[in-house]
């Protein structure tokens, strides 16, 4: 009996069960307690900015100054930096400073991405200008736009901007060169080229420097204390700095994720910690980021994972993504026997913002005025990596890639021409989610729907939300391991009674 105890024992510390001891976890990293502290918010967040006051006011001035020299076409600057460095930051400062709001009679805020069409994008700025976009045609749309902004000083930032095609900008831009003089456009982009293409001035946005790292570091780590209780802490802390290479988004998850490790032990683990093997071959995802994943708890880990499922600049709810983790069975085992599963995904989200893994957004949703959420760019790349093949997201007008291993799809299909774009899909025997984004214009017939609902028996998250879809057929009741369908914005009024 005392050996089969000892041997406990021994695979209780090896397995880091310890009550009250920091526990190892099996890449020889630290692990990480769940807080029962609120997070921080994005917006105290964005009003302690360190070590960009001249680049703020280089950039106002570039607003504000009267003399257009850039002959008919409206001038642009173009915030070029490596993604995390604080481009997005900037521009909102700059966006939200007094002086520019006076200064200016319109102004509007679009998110660009990696994949977006001319038509998509338009529509945008025109609803972020506050017009009403209506119909999908180009050339109409542009019509309304050149019209609204004619003979107006307006303001424009396009964030995170990726395609260069000269032809595409061209095209896109030329309503706005109906704005009155001293309109100013904003672009942010990881790309010199788009800089070029955009025949822009070029704003490039350094590193933050040692003492602001320091600075944000130390506003993060030692939350609430006094560092100079800590010497030692602040010796290690000021190493763990030099590693995150200037960049803000590693110095401050880093910071958020060493205020709940507070000991010695646990930050000299991570300045041991070797970069080198944590970056993958492409350097795609940033080592400080994987080194913050690795110290969550496997809870954690796996909600994170599913994450991947947003597509980059997605907004979503608190709400709607823990009851995918519940539909997905995340939170079944890992609940204490008095809390819902509910408040264990609350924690979890919290905790999974309070390292800016998620992080709030500006927009609030209509009613609730309760703020969206949305991943950083670099996260996303991260839960991608992660995740591996089980998460896909399907855009444009066909779907590329093997599906077999895939279990979960975001899908914002061109869809209202050809059914057969979702057979690849149907395919998917053990699919268990599916987001079918349809932004207002995708069709789901009843013959997709019977396709999708005798084929996908595996389903145990349905989202039709803003799909064009006015009847549930009956095959709906197949489904018998589904937890979540979401029917909203849809013309659904009736459920048939095989659900
Ligand atoms: N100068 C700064 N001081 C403090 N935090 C910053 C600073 N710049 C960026 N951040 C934080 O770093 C994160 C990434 O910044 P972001 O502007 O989204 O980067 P980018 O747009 O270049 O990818 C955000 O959480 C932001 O709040
Ligand atoms: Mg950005």
């Amino acid at each position: 009996l005392l050996v089969k105890l000892e041997l406990l024992a021994d695979q209780t510390k090896r397995l880091g069960l310890e009550d009250g001891l920091p526990c190892g976890s099996k890449d020889g990293l630290v692990s990480w307690k769940p807080s029962k502290r609120s997070s921080t918010t994005a917006l105290v967040d964005e009003s302690r900015i360190y070590g960009r006051d001249v680049h703020e006011e280089e950039l106002i001035k570039f607003l504000l100054e009267g003399n257009d020299d850039s002959g008919n076409q409206v001038p642009i600057i173009s915030i070029v930096g490596l993604g995390g460095m604080g481009k997005t930051t900037l521009a909102k400062l700059v966006y939200n400073d007094n002086k520019i709001e006076e200064h200016f009679e319109l102004k509007a805020w679009v998110y660009v991405s990696e994949s977006f069409n001319e038509v998509g994008l338009t529509k945008a700025i025109l609803e972020s200008f506050k017009f009403s976009a209506n119909g999908e045609n180009l050339n109409l749309l542009q019509h309304q736009l050149q019209h609204k902004l004619t003979g107006k000083k307006y303001l424009l930032v396009l964030d995170d901007i990726w395609n260069g095609n000269a032809a595409c900008w061209e095209n896109l831009l030329l309503p706005f060169n109906h704005g009155s003089s001293g309109s100013r456009i904003i672009v942010t982009t990881r790309e010199k080229e788009v800089a070029n293409v955009l025949n822009s001035k070029l704003f490039d946005l350094p590193q933050l420097d040692k003492s602001d790292c320091w600075s944000l570091f130390e506003r993060h780590a030692f939350h609430g204390r006094n560092k100079c209780e800590y010497p030692e802490l602040e010796l290690i802390g000021k190493k763990i700095v030099n590693k995150c290479g200037g960049l803000p988004l590693a110095v401050k998850t880093l910071g958020q994720l060493l205020r709940r490790k507070f000991s010695e032990y646990e930050w000299r683990k991570i300045l041991a910690a070797d970069m080198g093997r944590l970056s993958d071959e492409d350097n795609k995802v940033n080592p400080v980021l994987r080194l913050s994943y690795h110290s969550l708890p496997s809870i954690q880990q796996r909600c994170f994972a599913y994450c991947s499922i947003f597509p980059k600049g997605c907004l979503f709810d608190k709400g709607e993504l823990i009851n995918f983790w519940m539909a997905e069975g995340l939170l079944e085992c890992g609940g204490e026997a008095d809390k819902s599963e509910e408040e264990l995904g609350s924690e979890i989200f919290n905790d999974l913002e309070s390292i800016s893994f998620l992080q709030q957004s500006l927009r609030t949703k209509a009613f609730t005025h309760a703020r969206y959420f949305v991943m950083h760019d670099l996260v996303i790349d991260l839960a991608e990596s992660v995740s591996g093949e089980f998460c896909k997201k399907l855009e444009g007008d066909r779907v590329e890639g093997n599906l077999e291993r895939t279990r979960h799809i975001w899908c914002s299909l061109q869809l209202n021409c050809d059914d057969k774009l979702l057979e690849p899909i149907c395919e998917v025997k053990g699919l268990r989610s599916l987001i079918l984004n349809g932004n207002r214009t995708m069709l789901i017939s009843s013959k997709v729907q019977h396709d999708l609902f005798s084929r996908l028996t595996c389903l145990r998250m349905l989202s039709f939300g803003y799909c064009h879809i006015s009847e549930l057929v009956d095959e709906i009741g197949n489904l018998k391991r589904l937890r979540y369908l979401d029917l909203s914005d849809t013309k659904i009024t009736s459920l048939p009674d095989t659900i």
